[in-house]
C-alpha cells in the first residue's frame, strides 16, 4: 500500500490514545521540527458548549452560517481543538488566542505572546489535522479518498500536464490513491505559501507519486514562490486508511511528531 511503502522516516506517530484532560505532550518544539494533532470530530461532541464558549465573536459568528448541524458541529469542534492545542503551546488559556488574517486569509496568531508560532489546520469530513510549528511557515492538508469523486475530471482540470502523465502512466489501481495523494500536495503548498485560491493548482508543479512530493517548478508570475519548501507524507494511523495527508514546511523538516486522537 502506498503510504505504508512511501511514508517519510521524519514522520513518527508518537501518541496513539489521548485525552484533552490528560494531554501530556511536551509543548517544546525544536527548530525545524513540526508536531501534528489528528482529532475524530464526532467524538468531542460531549464538549461542544466548552469549545463554543472559548471561540471569539468571529468563529461564533461563522458557526452560525452553518445551515446543517453536522458542519456546524465540526466546525466548533476543529477550532475548539485548535484553541486548546494552541493554548497549551503558548501557556495561555484558550479564549485567549488572538488570530489574525494574512492578505489571502491564513490565519496567523498575534500579540506579543504568540512565541512565533505559526500552525495550519484541515479538516475533511470527521477528521481534523493541526501542524504547528516555529518561526517558519506551515501548510496542511488532508483528503478522504471519495471513490464517488470524478478524480479522473478533476485531475484533467486541475493538474498541469506533466502531473497527468504521471498520474496516467501508473498501474489503474494506484491512480486514484496517487490522485488524492497529488491533490493534498497541492494544497499543502498553496497553504504554506497562504495563497487559498488566488493561487491556481495550474500555477505550480509537483512530483507525483510514486516520487517524494516536491515542487518540480513555481509558474505563476504574480506570486513569488518560497525560497525553500519541504514536503512530508504524513503517516496516518490504520484506521485512517482512506485518507491522505501532506505537510509542507518553508525550510527543511527535521522531525514531525504525530499526536492522534483517533
Ligand atoms: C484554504 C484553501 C487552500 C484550502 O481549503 P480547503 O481544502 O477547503 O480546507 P482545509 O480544511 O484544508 O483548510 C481550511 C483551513 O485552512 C486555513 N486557511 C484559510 N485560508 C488559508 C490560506 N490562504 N492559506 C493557508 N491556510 C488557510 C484555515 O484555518 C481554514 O480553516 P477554517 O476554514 O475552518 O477557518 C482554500 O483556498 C481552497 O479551498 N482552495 C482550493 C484549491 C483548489 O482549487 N484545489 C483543487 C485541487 S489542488
Amino acid at each position: 500500500m502506498y503510504r505504508e511503502d512511501a511514508a517519510d522516516d521524519r514522520c513518527h506517530l508518537k501518541v496513539p490514545d489521548l485525552s484533552l484532560s490528560t494531554l501530556s505532550a511536551d509543548y517544546q518544539l525544536k527548530k525545524n521540527s513540526v508536531d501534528i494533532w489528528l482529532c475524530h470530530l464526532p467524538d468531542w461532541l460531549d464538549n461542544q458548549a466548552n469549545f463554543l464558549s472559548q471561540l471569539s465573536d468571529e468563529e461564533k459568528l461563522r458557526s452560525q452560517r452553518f445551515k446543517f448541524d453536522i458542519h456546524r458541529n465540526r466546525f466548533i469542534t476543529s477550532h475548539g481543538f485548535l484553541r486548546v492545542l494552541l493554548a497549551r503551546y503558548l501557556n495561555v488559556e484558550p479564549e485567549d488566542i488572538d488570530y489574525k488574517k494574512g492578505k489571502q486569509g491564513k490565519p496567523y496568531i498575534s500579540g506579543i505572546n504568540s512565541a512565533d508560532l505559526q500552525f495550519n489546520l484541515s479538516h475533511t469530513q470527521d477528521v481534523a489535522i493541526l501542524a504547528v510549528t516555529k518561526h517558519t511557515e506551515v501548510g496542511i492538508d488532508i483528503e478522504f479518498n471519495d471513490r464517488k469523486t470524478d478524480w479522473e475530471g478533476i485531475c484533467r482540470r486541475f493538474f498541469n500536464t506533466s502531473e497527468q502523465e504521471a498520474l496516467f502512466s501508473l498501474a489503474k489501481e494506484q491512480q486514484a490513491n496517487a490522485f488524492f495523494d497529488l491533490w493534498t500536495r497541492k494544497e499543502a503548498y498553496m497553504k504554506v505559501l497562504g495563497m487559498g485560491l488566488s493561487l491556481s493548482p495550474l500555477d505550480f508543479t509537483l512530483s507525483v507519486f510514486p516520487e517524494k512530493p516536491e515542487l518540480i517548478r513555481h509558474h505563476s508570475t504574480r506570486f513569488s514562490p518560497l525560497e525553500h519548501v519541504d514536503f512530508c507524507p504524513v503517516k496516518l494511523p490504520n484506521s485512517l486508511s482512506s485518507y491522505c495527508a501532506t505537510l509542507a514546511l518553508a525550510s527543511k523538516i527535521n522531525q514531525c511528531r504525530i499526536f492522534s486522537f483517533i
